[in-house]
């Protein structure tokens, strides 16, 4: 399965749009088996199948139901089942005990999908671009791409937990064990007042916004990511064993979880391995090292006499820069060496900067409020995408964000520093 995608969404009518973006989810799903959409690996990563029905719900209760007319739910107990965390629609299935949940099938799942879609597609076409409509249209799709990443991450985590190391796909584009990454350079930045966040034309989320002013020190950000190779000498040096290079908490969190290596990492007879989507294979130590929390990248950049960047200072380096890299379109699903300079793919890079509303902010009652205003607390920033991030969702503005013990995202380290100034 090679997956397609339209470079940009915004430049395809709505319902083809919706129609397409629905369609991968689909397709991400294509070589599951049937037992494989019902686990659930852990707490924080629900079933397959409940995100397949989830992003249906999300469109079917925030769209069909209020700008429908005559429009009749597919099933009045979904609401219960299919919640994920919106307080305005009232009690929900515990997020830890979806996976308790047999019922509805994953045929009911699909039924209901397209239910859904044949109504969703009417909607749009009888609304004729009506605002109110389009708008929530458009985050309900950007909503369903969020998703499909959980679908990658989920199925990664669900196999790399199996015993006999599944393989999702046997056909991905291969790693090339030969290439290399070029070596570890700085861009230097002036201290200025800069303005970060998002203020064009297209969607983005309200977390993005609104544009603003910041001031930054001079610095200098590390031209490509910290690699495999790297990352082992930190871990042969004792890093997972010495404290001095540890935040407080994520001493803590590495002892009593055990960390003594990126998550996926196994040591096998002497050489160290790595579960990818395309099953087990060699570590390459050129490739950028992934599956680490902030906790382990932060640690890292202090072994290494450097620091994370803060989310201003990435999005600086990469508002001039085009979206390209290993996205979901390479089909690799898997980091892959990157070039000089590249800042989309491959790996979410952790911030140091706390997910935290924007100056001038507003919370917009409903679900839109409830999106992401309610989760800017304990959570940090992430920036650029990954290897299973569309390209058409992606921008040098946009603000994932994780606590900082995650592991199971597709998450890697870029260094930064002081700058000249620093001396
Ligand atoms: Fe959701």
């Amino acid at each position: 399965m090679v997956v397609t995608h339209p470079n940009s969404l915004a430049a395809l009518p709505l319902a083809t749009a919706y129609q397409t973006v629905r369609q991968l989810s689909e397709q991400i799903c294509q070589p599951l088996e049937i037992e494989d959409y019902v686990v659930q690996s852990m707490p924080g990563a629900s079933p397959l199948k409940w995100h397949l029905a989830h992003t249906a719900w999300f469109f079917e209760t925030f769209v069909l139901i209020p700008h429908l007319k005559g429009y009749s739910v597919f099933n009045p107990q979904y609401d219960y089942l299919l919640n994920s965390y919106y307080e305005s629609m009232g009690e929900r299935v515990l997020a830890s005990q979806r996976g308790t949940l047999s019922r509805p099938t994953v045929a009911e799942v699909y039924r209901y999908r397209a239910y859904v879609d044949e109504a969703m597609v009417a909607l749009i076409n009888h609304s004729q671009g009506e605002p109110t409509v389009a708008s929530l249209v458009t985050l309900g799709i950007h909503h369903e791409q969020q998703h499909q990443e959980f679908l990658f991450t989920n199925i990664k985590h669900i196999f790399g937990n199996n015993p006999l190391r599944p393989i999702y796909r046997s056909d991905l584009v291969p790693s090339n064990p030969t290439a290399t990454a070029p070596s570890l350079d700085w861009t230097d930045y002036s201290a200025n007042l800069y303005s970060i966040g998002y203020d064009g034309d297209g969607f983005a989320f309200d977390n993005e916004q609104p544009r603003h002013q910041t001031y930054l020190h001079d610095y200098r950000l590390a031209n490509r990511l910290v690699t495999n190779g790297e990352y082992l000498e930190f871990i042969q040096a004792g890093g997972y064993q010495n404290p001095e290079y540890w935040l407080s908490e994520g001493w803590a969190a590495a002892r009593s979880q055990n960390w003594q290596a990126p998550l996926y990492w196994e040591q096998i007879d002497g050489d160290w391995w790595v579960m990818t989507l395309g099953g087990m294979g060699r570590l390459h130590l050129h490739e950028p090292v992934c599956h680490v929390s902030c906790y382990e990248a932060d640690a890292y950049a202090r072994w290494a006499g450097q620091r994370l960047p803060t989310e201003a200072e990435w999005e600086i380096a990469a508002t001039d820069m085009p979206v390209t890299g290993n996205l979901l379109e390479t089909d690799r699903l898997q980091p892959a060496p990157a070039s000089d300079r590249q800042l989309f793919g491959d790996v979410w890079e952790w911030t140091t900067s706390t997910h935290q509303p924007y100056p001038g902010y507003r919370l917009e009652a409903g679900i839109v409020g409830e999106y992401n205003g309610k989760l800017m607390c304990n959570r940090l920033v992430l920036r650029g995408g990954s290897c299973v991030t569309p390209t058409n969702h992606i921008r040098p503005t946009y603000r994932n964000f994780y606590p900082p013990d995650t592991r199971w995202q597709f998450t890697g380290i870029r260094l930064a520093d002081m700058g000249a100034s620093f001396g």
